[in-house]
C-alpha cells in the first residue's frame, strides 16, 4: 500500500524527504501530502490509515514489516485529531496539495460554483450569516467589510491576502496555504464574485519560500477554474509591520512599508487607491467552506456569543504536543495547553502563556478558565490575535520577556509616530532601571546614543509608574497596533509576576 508522508516545510525541516527517500529506496510507494498538523509527530508516516511518528530512515524496515514501536494506531482517531472540528483544515493531511483531482474529491470548488449561481448580495449575504470575523486578530466581521467594498464607487476594486504571518509561534496561514492552496485561491475568487473585484493579491513573506512555491502553483493550476478573475504572489521582504494592513498595501505596491493613517480605510482606499478587501489567509480559507451548501448555518450554530465557527489554534514553544488544533470557539485556555497539549514539554509547571502573538498578553495559569472567545480576551486586556498560544515553563524570566516587547518593538517599528519610535526605546531603558533597582545607570543596550545620561536618580517606584505612564500613551497614542498593543504584554508580565522585576508582590 501507499506511504504518505507530508511534504509541508515543519515536516521536511523534521527530515521527512530522506525517510520519504528511504521508503522508496525499499521499493514502496509514497505520496506527499499535507501535514495533519501533530508536530511532535513529525515526519509521521502513514499507511492504510495507521501512523507511524517521528520516524527516521532507520525505522523503514520495522514500519513496513509491522513491528514498529511507533505505531500510533489509526491517525483519525488519534485523540488530539478527534477532539478537533475542522473546517478550514479539513483536508489536512488528507490530500495532496496541487493536486486538483483530490482537492475537487474533497468538496474543492462546490463554494465556488454555488457562489456563481447565488450572485453577488446572496454572498454577502451568507457570509455575513455566517458570522465569519476577521482571522488575522482583529476579529472585524468579513461580511460587513465585503459590504463596505462592494458598494464603494468604482469600478476597479481589489481583494488582497494577507499572508504576512509575522507573530511569533504563529503557523496556520503557512500550512494552509503549503497544505491545501487550492481553498485560499478559492476564497478569493469568491471574495472577488461578493464585491465585484478581477483581481486578487497574495502578500506572502519571503521567509515562505515553500508556501510561495505552493501558492504559485496552485494559482496556475487553477487559472482556468478561477478566470476571468486573476490572481498573483506578491513577496514581502521581511518586516513585521508589513502585517499591518496599510503597511502592507504601501509594500504592495512597491513603497517602503510604512503605516498609513486610517480613515481612508483599505475597504475604500486601498491598493492602488482603489476599494480593497484586505483579509487574512485564514479568514478567506474559510469561505469555501461557509458558501458551500449549508455552511453558513454550520459555522453559525458553531462558538460562542458573538465569537462564531472555528479557530485554528496553533500550540507552541515549551508545549509537549505542539501542533494546529482547530476547534469551535468557546474552549478554554486550559484545556488548549494542559489537556490537548499536554502541558510543557521540560515537564516542568506552567508559568505563562502568550496568547496573539508577541503583542499578546501574557496569561498566568489562574486565567486558564477564560474561554477563548474575541469579547471575553478583550475583557481580560487580553488578546485572541492570530490564535498563537505560546507557552513557558517556571524558568521563563518576565522581566526580560517584557524587555523584550520593547525591544521587539523598537527593532520593528516604522518609524511613523512618536509613541512607538521613541516610547519603545525609553521602555526598555525603564525596564532595565526597574530590575537594577533604579540604581545602574549606564547599562543601556538598546540605542546608546538616545540615553539620556543626565536623568535624575529615581525610586524604582517612581521608574514603575513612568512605565504605566508610558504604556498608556503608547496604548492610546500609537498609529497602528504594533505600538498600541506592546503595552500588553509589558503590563501584564509586570502584574503577574513582579518578582521577574526585582519588585514585592502587592496582595
Ligand atoms: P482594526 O481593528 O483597525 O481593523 C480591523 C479590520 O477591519 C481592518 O481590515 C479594517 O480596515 C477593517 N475595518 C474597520 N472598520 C471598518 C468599517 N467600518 N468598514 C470596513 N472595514 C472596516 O485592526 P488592525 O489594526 O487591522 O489589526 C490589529 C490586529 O492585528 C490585532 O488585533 C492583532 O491581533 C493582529 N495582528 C496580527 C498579526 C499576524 O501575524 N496575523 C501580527 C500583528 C498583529
Ligand atoms: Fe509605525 Fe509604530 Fe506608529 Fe505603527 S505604532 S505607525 S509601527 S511607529
Amino acid at each position: 500500500s501507499v506511504v504518505r508522508i507530508s511534504d509541508d516545510s515543519l515536516a521536511k525541516a523534521c527530515g521527512a524527504d530522506a525517510l520519504a527517500a528511504a521508503f522508496e529506496k525499499a521499493g514502496a510507494t509514497v505520496e506527499r501530502v499535507s501535514s495533519w498538523g501533530m508536530h511532535w509527530l513529525e515526519p509521521l508516516v502513514e499507511i492504510g490509515g495507521r501512523g507511524f511518528g517521528p520516524a527516521t530512515p532507520g525505522d523503514v524496515d520495522a514500519i513496513l514489516d509491522g513491528s514498529s514501536a511507533l505505531d500510533i494506531g489509526t491517525i483519525a482517531e488519534h485523540p488530539f485529531i478527534a477532539g478537533q472540528q475542522r473546517l478550514t483544515f479539513a483536508r489536512a493531511g488528507l490530500t495532496r496539495p496541487l493536486s486538483l483531482e483530490d482537492y475537487a474529491a474533497t468538496g474543492g470548488w462546490a463554494g465556488f460554483e454555488r457562489a456563481k449561481g447565488l450572485g453577488s448580495e446572496k454572498i454577502l449575504e451568507e457570509v455575513t450569516q455566517s458570522g465569519l470575523r476577521g482571522r488575522g486578530g482583529a476579529g472585524f466581521p468579513a461580511g460587513i467589510k465585503w459590504q463596505t467594498v462592494a458598494r464603494a464607487a468604482g469600478e476597479e476594486k481589489y481583494i488582497v491576502c494577507n499572508a504576512d504571518e509575522g507573530d511569533s509561534g504563529t503557523f496556520a496561514d503557512r500550512m494552509l496555504m503549503e497544505g491545501d492552496p487550492f481553498a485560499l485561491v478559492e476564497g478569493m475568487a469568491i471574495a472577488g464574485l461578493a464585491v465585484g473585484a478581477g483581481h486578487g493579491f497574495i502578500y506572502l513573506r519571503s521567509e515562505y519560500p515553500d508556501a510561495i512555491a505552493k501558492m504559485e502553483g496552485a494559482i496556475a493550476l487553477s487559472a482556468e477554474i478561477v478566470a476571468p478573475f486573476k490572481l498573483e504572489v506578491r513577496v514581502g521582504a521581511g518586516a513585521y509591520v508589513c502585517g499591518e494592513e496599510t503597511s502592507l498595501l504601501n509594500s504592495l505596491e512597491g513603497k517602503r512599508g510604512e503605516v498609513r493613517a486610517k480613515p481612508p480605510l483599505p475597504a475604500l482606499e486601498g491598493a492602488f487607491g482603489k476599494p480593497t478587501v484586505v483579509n487574512n489567509v485564514l479568514t478567506l480559507a474559510a469561505v469555501p467552506h461557509i458558501l458551500a451548501e449549508g455552511g453558513a448555518s454550520l459555522y453559525e450554530s458553531l462558538g460562542i456569543d458573538r465569537s462564531k465557527g472555528t479557530m485554528p489554534v496553533q500550540l507552541a514553544g515549551n508545549i509537549r504536543h505542539g501542533g494546529l488544533y482547530e476547534t469551535a470557539f468557546g474552549i478554554s485556555l486550559g484545556t488548549l495547553v494542559n489537556d490537548i497539549g499536554g502541558g510543557t514539554e521540560s515537564g516542568r509547571p506552567v508559568k505563562a502563556v502568550q496568547v496573539g502573538g508577541p503583542l499578546g498578553a501574557y496569561m498566568h495559569p489562574d486565567r486558564f478558565d477564560l474561554p477563548f472567545d474575541y469579547e471575553a480576551f478583550t475583557a481580560a486586556e487580553s488578546l485572541i490575535g492570530h490564535g498563537g498560544i505560546t507557552v513557558f515553563d517556571e524558568t521563563a524570566d518576565m522581566g526580560a520577556m517584557a524587555r523584550f516587547a520593547f525591544e521587539f518593538c523598537a527593532a520593528e517599528s516604522c518609524g511613523k509616530c512618536t509613541p512607538c519610535r521613541i516610547g519603545a526605546v525609553r521602555g526598555a531603558e525603564l525596564i532595565d532601571r526597574i530590575r537594577d533597582g533604579g540604581r545602574v545607570r549606564d547599562r543601556i543596550e538598546l540605542a546608546p546614543q538616545m540615553h539620556n545620561t543626565k536623568t535624575a536618580a529615581r525610586s524604582q517606584e517612581d521608574e514603575v509608574q513612568l512605565v504605566e505612564d508610558l504604556c498608556e500613551v503608547m496604548r492610546d497614542g500609537s498609529l497602528c497596533a504594533l505600538g498600541g498593543f506592546t503595552p500588553f504584554p509589558v503590563m501584564s508580565a509586570m502584574r503577574h509576576w513582579p518578582e521577574d522585576f526585582g519588585l514585592e508582590r502587592k496582595v
